[in-house]
């Protein structure tokens, strides 16, 4: 476990000692990995970094609203077959159609349409029939497609085979080591779940903040870390819409550091605002006056009272 952590923070992870288990055991037990939590927690991340660090591609399925098996499998490369056609046709039957009779010229064409030459492999099918050594495959932000897609996937899952009716049945040698993520904007089915291993990736506390953040924008000075960090976790706590993610604070942090602030005051805040809150309804919370002094002042101004 220790040494998973580790082999993730040369990759420039943070991980705590419950995912560095659960990564451990995904990669000994070959189970997919179902990671869950709020936006900008480092879902996705922990995907790539596991692959960097296992010296293996990572091959990403991102999905969304809609997305069907042929888009995530396969599909034929339909322009390039439709010119393969007219470049056969100019050309003419071999020997002025004297060797071979039409039909089975026909059926030759026909087999070469629908061979591997013009199939276009969309990233299932990359990860199932990986030339090389078998990849990390990460299928981001399942919660995004729908339930068809659900069922389809739980069945690749399974097996790791696809059939291709015009090529036949292509299976993974190596099983590819899978992540899968959700925002959670929907419930993901049981049976997907019970597939994989679980696991909540919830906002990190101060001190993980701190060490992300230090790692991830080391020009920034510690003082000024400290207070990015207090403020962020001090925002999470307001009832804003969409609170801010590791994402948010290191961007925070990027641009108080390129308008070289060596603080938090209330001016470079409402400056950067835009960096942490997403919606104009958190913004007019946060910039509501409230006796002379916008709301976030305050809050300014209660992490300042803090040990820094
Ligand atoms: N534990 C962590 N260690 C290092 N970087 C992190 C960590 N958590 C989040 N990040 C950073 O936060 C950003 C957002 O992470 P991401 O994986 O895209 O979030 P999600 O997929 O959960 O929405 C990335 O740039 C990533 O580097
Ligand atoms: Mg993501």
């Amino acid at each position: 476990m220790e040494a998973v952590r580790s082999a993730l923070r040369r990759e420039g992870y943070i991980a705590d000692h419950s995912l560095a288990v659960a990564v451990f055991l995904t990669l000994r037990l070959e189970r997919p990995l179902f990671l869950e939590g709020e936006p900008g927690v480092g879902k996705t991340e922990v995907a790539k970094v596991i692959a960097a660090a296992v010296g293996r591609p990572l091959v990403r399925l991102q999905c969304y609203e809609g997305i069907d098996r042929e888009s995530a499998l396969y599909e034929w490369d339909f322009p390039r077959q439709m010119l393969h056609i007219r470049l056969a046709e100019a050309a003419g039957m071999p020997g002025g159609g004297q060797g071979e009779t039409e039909k089975v010229w026909r059926e030759r064409l026909e087999g070469e349409l629908f061979s591997r030459r013009f199939l276009l492999r969309r990233p299932l099918l990359a990860a199932v029939d990986s030339q090389g050594p078998a990849p990390v495959l990460l299928i981001d932000e399942v919660d995004r497609s729908d339930e068809e897609f659900e069922a389809f996937l739980l069945e690749l899952l399974g097996e790791f085979q696809v059939t291709i009716p015009e090529i036949g049945t292509l299976r993974a040698e190596e099983k590819p080591v899978v992540i899968l993520t959700s925002n959670r904007t929907r419930e993901i089915h049981d049976a997907l779940k019970r597939r994989c291993l679980y696991h909540w990736i919830d906002y990190p506390d101060f001190s993980k903040e701190l060490e992300i953040l230090r790692l991830k924008v080391p020009g920034v000075p510690r003082e000024l870390a400290i207070r990015i960090c207090q403020f962020v976790q001090r925002l999470r706590r307001e009832p804003l819409y969409k609170r801010p993610g590791v994402a948010e604070t290191i961007h925070w942090a990027e641009a108080l550091s390129a308008l070289g602030a060596r603080s938090l005051d209330p001016k470079v805040v409402e400056e950067t605002l835009g960096c942490l809150v997403k919606y104009r309804d958190d913004v007019e919370v946060l910039t509501a006056v409230r006796e002379d002094r916008p709301y976030f002042a305050d809050l300014l101004g209660e992490i300042e009272a803090m040990p820094g």
